[in-house]
């Protein structure tokens, strides 16, 4: 038995190295596939970068056998055919009514698309029809972050019908319990962090509202093996899909223990033709993996983002005075000039001018009416945008105006103009939300109508810098006027796509020009629209001590750099409650800071406490927007506290953010160790942001080595 057994290990991996080797690899990161022609390409391993990937050419687990009685191996891209019966990435309704696919390697490519960046495809063909996918990877060296997404087309006889289209598939099979954390919420809690123990059978995480799609879930999540995801240690993969439509991420434990994540566009109700030579690109999916918990996961995803996602990524951005808290709709020019008087008192750089500043025959003074009509109210601004704007930059001030161009109040000129605009599901009544309806972007002519109006707005004035894009409703009672009656399900996909090219024309007309992602707060929060903006509005909640959890679980993917956190009034207008300004300050300026209330609210003490806080938010601006975020301690533990620091890229300056979320015994103290900092180097401390002179840290103007602050931390009252 012996002797048999060890003929069986010399021969097997002579027979069986013939399996091409495919990798995808990063600074630290690897992806492994082992491919043959004709064959299925086997997906063999993600994970960290190892110095041989022979061994892959040796099944690695006994149920990877592709016989009647065992499981299949997961292959790179799972599509319904062959022994498959699970969740399919791929469902395929070829031109002759077959319902399944067999995909088989044909062959490989990779190129460098710059110092950084390589690009790898995977091409793979159906068995028997001319049906051909392409599974691309781009890797990102430095920032150890790879994406990938599909490509299909074809040449068979007739149209073919995709039924499921995922952007990737992902195969773990570990010996240990999955954790998963995804984030839900809506409007005013949004992402708000959840964490399971992934179960046999199928979890889903998905959207069907077409917009504002990241109100209720998100599509990003964090997968940790063993034991929930811990900050500094374990293992952890990560993904998050650059996709602004219906999303959907699978999660499947089969009865190998095997999980099979599938992350893409939602199929739902979204079987999408596809004509014979055409091209269907889906979204890309953004991953990364780290053997040093989370906490490293966020610090890639936010390195890449400032330097492929968003737009103008490290340049540092304004700190700003939103007008929609402090005056809502109801203003003149001499309401927004005096904030603008202040915004320059305070130490502002960017003035927003928010809803409520157009329309005439519907005027735009509450939101039922005025949606589409995009004329400034003469009324209210008798001299136009040009003259705020001037009068803004004559301040110092860069000057921004509101948008929400996909849609329309029943009450506007738009909606008599153009009824078969609107979204509608045929002959059904089209429900309001918010008032307004959706313009229906999957209409060339509607894509036409909305970069129209972002030109037009812009034209008003050579002085505008910034544009806040808002979407305040989702897709009900879906249908398109301009779809065929038989085509009724492109719309979700449509829509999306339908957007990124308005963003796309924008985008190639207007580079430098900021513009901010908002959707009812953080309602539309995904990579696929975040690369058209420069950030992204996180939140309608900005009460403090609700902020710092919203804050916690959105800087998991997003950068602070993005992340617009606005200083209003107290007490608060979505929660009433009432906070210190010290702290709506100290929580807003651990992200990209604003103000929006009325300055003249804001007085006295207060006043030289804002002004003096402006001051310092400017020191550690580039601290907090390009430097490495650390986070410290979650408020979701039952501490009742919350800390996080930033370290600059040089580790010569970093700065600790802390907050008590409950009333503490005066005895105890909080003690917090930095993270990040260099170990060797000597740092001295500066509390920020005091009131009256009081510290609340016994060490204020002492230095201390990075080992001490790192190891033995310092105590906070
Ligand atoms: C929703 C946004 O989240 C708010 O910031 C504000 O712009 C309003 N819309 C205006 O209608």
């Amino acid at each position: 038995m012996k002797n048999i057994l060890l003929l069986f290990a010399l021969i097997l991996p002579a027979t069986v190295l013939r399996a091409a080797l495919i990798t995808v690899e990063t600074h630290d990161l690897a992806m492994v596939f082992t491919a043959e022609p004709d064959q299925k390409v086997i997906y063999q391993y993600f994970g960290a970068k190892l110095d041989d990937y022979s061994a892959f050419s040796i099944r690695r687990f006994p149920h990877w056998a592709d016989t009647e009685t065992e499981n299949v191996a997961p292959e790179l891209y799972l599509a319904y055919g062959g022994r498959s019966y699970l969740e399919p990435a791929l469902q395929v309704t070829h031109s002759d009514g077959i319902l399944t696919t067999q995909l088989a390697y044909s062959g490989a490519e990779s190129k460098k698309i710059d110092a950084n960046i390589s690009e790898t495809i995977i091409h793979l063909k159906d068995k028997i029809y001319p049906f051909f996918v392409d599974v691309v990877f781009k890797s990102y060296y430095k920032e150890n972050v790879i994406s990938q997404k599909v490509v299909i087309n074809h040449k068979e006889a007739g149209a073919v019908t995709l039924g499921s289209m995922y952007s990737a598939y992902l195969p773990l099979h570990r010996n240990e319990p999955y954790y998963l954390t995804h984030f839900h919420g809506t409007w005013a809690t949004e992402m708000q962090l959840t964490e399971e123990k992934l179960q046999p059978g199928i979890k889903k995480i998905e959207s069907k509202k077409g917009v504002r799609t990241t109100q209720a879930d998100h599509p990003s999540f964090l997968l940790s093996l063993g034991t929930p995801a811990q900050e500094d240690a374990g293992e952890v993969y990560a993904g998050s899909l650059a996709w602004s439509g219906n999303f959907s991420l699978s999660f499947q434990i089969d009865e190998t223990g095997t999980l099979h994540i599938l992350s893409g566009v939602n199929p739902f109700t979204s079987a999408y033709p596809l004509k014979s030579g055409d091209r269907f690109e889906m979204p890309e999916m953004i991953w990364t993996y780290g053997n040093s918990g989370k906490g490293e996961i966020s610090r890639r995803f936010h390195d890449w983002s400032r330097n492929y996602n968003l737009q103008h990524g490290n340049d540092l951005r304004p700190i700003l005075l939103n007008s929609w808290e402090g005056a809502y709709f109801d203003f003149n020019e001499q309401v927004l000039t005096d904030m603008m008087d202040d915004a320059a008192d305070f130490g502002i750089e960017l003035f927003v001018l928010d809803d409520g500043w157009f329309g005439n025959r519907y005027p735009r003074n509450n939101d039922d009416a005025g949606l589409g009509d995009w004329q400034v109210n003469t009324k209210k601004l008798p001299r136009g945008i040009d003259y705020l704007a001037d009068y803004a930059h004559q301040k110092d001030l860069k000057f921004g105006i509101w948008i929400e161009p996909e849609m329309v109040n029943p009450e506007s000129e738009l909606a008599r103009r153009h009824p078969e605009w609107i979204v509608k599901s045929g002959r059904r009544e089209m429900p309001t939300l918010r008032h307004q309806w959706l313009l229906d972007l999957s209409n060339p002519a509607v894509q036409d109508f909305v970069y129209q109006i972002f030109v037009d707005v812009v034209n008003q004035s050579k002085n505008i810098d910034y544009i806040k894009w808002d979407a305040n409703r989702h897709v009900e009672n879906a249908g398109s006027s301009y779809l065929p009656a038989d085509q009724q399900s492109r719309f979700w996909i449509d829509y999306t796509r339908g957007l990124y090219n308005v963003y796309e024309r924008i985008r190639a007309h207007y580079p430098d020009i900021m513009i901010q992602l908002c959707s009812s707060g953080g309602g539309r929060l995904d990579f696929g629209a975040l690369r058209f903006h420069d950030e992204f509005w996180t939140s309608d909640n900005t009460n403090p001590s609700d902020r710092v959890f919203i804050q916690y679980s959105t800087n998991h993917f997003f950068p602070a750099i993005a992340s617009a956190a606005h200083v209003s009034t107290s007490p608060n207008h979505q929660t009433g409650i009432v906070s210190p300004l010290k702290f709506r300050f100290d929580v807003a300026m651990s992200g990209r800071l604003g103000m929006e209330l009325q300055p003249k609210h804001i007085q006295g003490n207060e006043r030289d406490f804002a002004r003096q806080a402006i001051e310092n938010y400017k020191k550690i601006r580039p601290i907090v927007q390009f430097g490495d975020l650390y986070r410290i301690a979650s408020p979701y533990a039952e501490e009742g506290w919350t800390s996080l620091n930033y370290v600059s890229k040089d580790k010569k300056e970093a700065v600790l953010f802390a907050y008590s979320l409950k009333t503490h015994a005066r005895t105890k103290y909080l003690e917090v160790k930095l993270k990040g900092l260099d170990s060797a180097k000597k740092y001295k401390i500066t509390e920020l942001n005091m009131v009256k002179g009081r510290s609340t840290f016994n060490g204020n103007g002492n230095i201390y080595s990075g080992q001490y602050l790192m190891n033995i931390g310092i105590y906070l009252n």
